[in-house]
């Protein structure tokens, strides 16, 4: 269609009509401080202030439904708290007059990344993309008292300050990982941690979602993994291992649930990264399917945490078949690129005396070789095949480091966490090979680990010590070439969850360390020093989590 003058005015016409008129309200004489995280790249902050009770946002017609929506989200907030009528119009040639808050569309500016300028004739975000949006109003939000968390009505002033940012992230990938299998976490929870993810501009979920004490997936075709491995008769109480609390723990997710979390995350800018822990870590499936595995078993789903001897026997053509079928499954509920297919802690001590093992080594030839036994090898085979399945399917698989043992093709990513080997034998060789590397090792990522030296102040839970600063401490670029850092596409904090039976916990676990990863993520090595995050943390963050009503460790 060839566009006239005419038209172009017609449409400007009608542009500027939906537009109701508004004021736009300023002081230019208040200097207001302004603290934001994780650290935005620019951030000029003037004298100043833009009010934004009883405003009108107006967004272009360029951006998605969902940017539509969380700027709706934005305006009900401020709504709310300011008890006024905010309001969200739509754009399509030019901003309407009147609008304290116009989002542009601009596609010269990187995915993810916005700008932000606020003056006397109000405040203009441009991004190309829903996150960039997203991160800009993360960002206002920050910038308005903490009560604009809350959603209840407040005598605050809800005004910004005049300032000038420019932002964008320093990793692709920025994520928490969370175990929904040692303990299982209702929907509920698992959107609060995604909303609190969105807000700190954190963007994979990684979900960890089978383990040996607990199978969460519901799957059509093999029922069982739910009606069987998704409950146990009982848990290990704290650090005995020879104890038994006797009571049933479980629960899944149906599909239904799944297929709601998924978009409850897109939303919010978060792509899920789903994981299926295997070929060990599967004590759940095979009490479920017992003959998945070597021995045939018995088995029974785990009440204690550990590395379980029992796993998926990689000789029989039937695990092959079961793996196939329930991952194409899960590939179809999740849209993301990335699957995780776990292959950490898998002992071979079954596969070495199982029939079936040995006869699949035979056949594929596989023999101790360069210091890596016939055995690991065979687990590379595994991880093959999954990897052309799920390949099939649109994906790219990543696994924890160990699947690098052996043999493993380009273009699988790795999940970097045995933090105590060398860095020159893990990530630095990694990076070398060519692969992919997401960074969560244990010494700076792990938040399942205690928040304190002093470890009797915390509650129970693993025995090792990972506190703020030494997380904030992390640096990447230590050692490795310009190459190898290209291929550092992130890093994650992963909250395993033995020790973590309740949301409440969860949450005190995530937090403060969740803003450390965020500045990590975001500002990559270019951050200010420990005292000052932590200053701004306090005085910043503590009353946003305050109004949130999120818990967590306030020291
Ligand atoms: C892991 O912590 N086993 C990846
Ligand atoms: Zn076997």
């Amino acid at each position: 269609m060839k566009i006239t003058k005419a038209m172009t005015a017609a449409a400007l016409t009608l542009c500027l009509c939906a537009c109701s008129s508004r004021e736009i309200h300023v002081s230019p004489d208040i200097q207001l401080e302004a603290s934001v995280i994780p650290y935005p790249q620019q951030f000029d902050l003037h004298k100043g202030a833009l009010y934004l009770d009883n405003s009108l946002i107006v967004l272009s017609k360029d951006f998605e439904d969902r940017t539509l929506a969380v700027t709706r989200d934005f305006a009900n907030q401020l709504s709310e708290c300011t008890s006024s009528q905010v309001e969200v119009k739509t754009f399509c040639c030019i901003p309407c007059k009147g609008a304290s808050l116009t989002i542009a569309y601009d596609d010269e500016l990187p995915d993810e990344a916005y700008e932000i300028k606020v003056d006397e004739s109000g405040a203009t975000v441009k991004s190309s993309s829903h996150n960039g949006v997203l991160y800009a109003l993360a960002t206002l939000r920050q910038m308005l008292p903490p009560a604009i968390y809350s959603s209840e009505a407040s005598d605050a002033e809800f005004a910004i300050p005049f300032c000038e940012i420019q932002d964008s992230p320093a990793y692709s990938y920025r994520g928490v990982m969370l175990d929904c299998a040692r303990h299982f976490f209702p929907v509920e929870n698992v959107k609060r941690l995604l909303d609190a993810m969105a807000a700190y501009k954190l963007n994979r979920f990684h979900w960890h979602l089978t383990d040996d004490q607990g199978w969460r997936i519901e799957s059509k075709k093999y029922p069982k993994l739910t009606e069987v491995g998704s409950m146990r008769s009982g848990t290990m109480v704290g650090r005995d291992w020879n104890s038994d609390d006797h009571i049933p723990h479980g629960g899944y997710y149906t599909q239904e649930q799944l297929r709601e979390v998924v978009d409850y995350a897109w939303k919010l800018g978060i792509t899920i990264v789903p994981e299926i822990d295997l070929p060990g870590h599967m004590v759940a499936a095979l009490a479920s399917y017992p003959e998945l595995g070597c021995t045939g078993g018995p088995y029974e789903v785990l009440k204690v945490w550990g590395i379980s001897d029992q796993v998926l026997c990689a000789g029989k053509d039937e695990t092959y078949r079961f793996l196939d079928e329930v991952l194409c499954e899960v590939a179809d509920i999740f849209p993301g690129e990335l699957f995780h297919i776990g292959g950490d802690e898998c002992p071979k001590v079954e596969w070495e005396k199982c029939p079936h093992c040995q006869a699949k080594i035979a056949e594929l030839g596989l023999v101790d070789k360069d210091g890596v036994s016939a055995e690991q090898y065979l687990q590379n085979y595994v991880t093959h095949h999954v990897q052309k399945t799920l390949a099939s399917k649109g994906k790219r698989i990543i696994g924890w480091d160990e699947i690098t043992e052996g043999e493993l093709d380009k273009g699988v990513a790795v999940m970097f966490w045995r933090g105590w080997l060398p860095v020159e034998k893990t990530l630095g060789k990694y990076t070398a090979d060519g692969y992919d590397v997401i960074m969560t090792p244990t010494s700076y990522f792990y938040i399942d680990y205690l928040q304190s030296e002093d470890m009797d102040s915390e509650p129970v839970g693993f025995q090792s010590v990972l506190t703020i600063d030494k997380m904030y401490s992390f640096d990447l670029t230590k050692g490795l070439s310009p190459e190898q850092l290209s291929h550092i596409k992130g890093v994650q904090a992963n909250l395993w969850a033995e020790y973590v039976s309740t949301w409440e916990h969860a949450e005190y676990m995530l937090f403060p360390r969740l803003f450390a990863l965020s500045c990590i993520a975001w500002d990559g090595d270019e951050r200010p020093d420990f005292e000052s995050f932590m200053g701004e943390v306090k005085s910043h963050q503590f009353p946003v989590l305050d109004n949130w009503g999120y818990n967590y460790r306030n020291r």
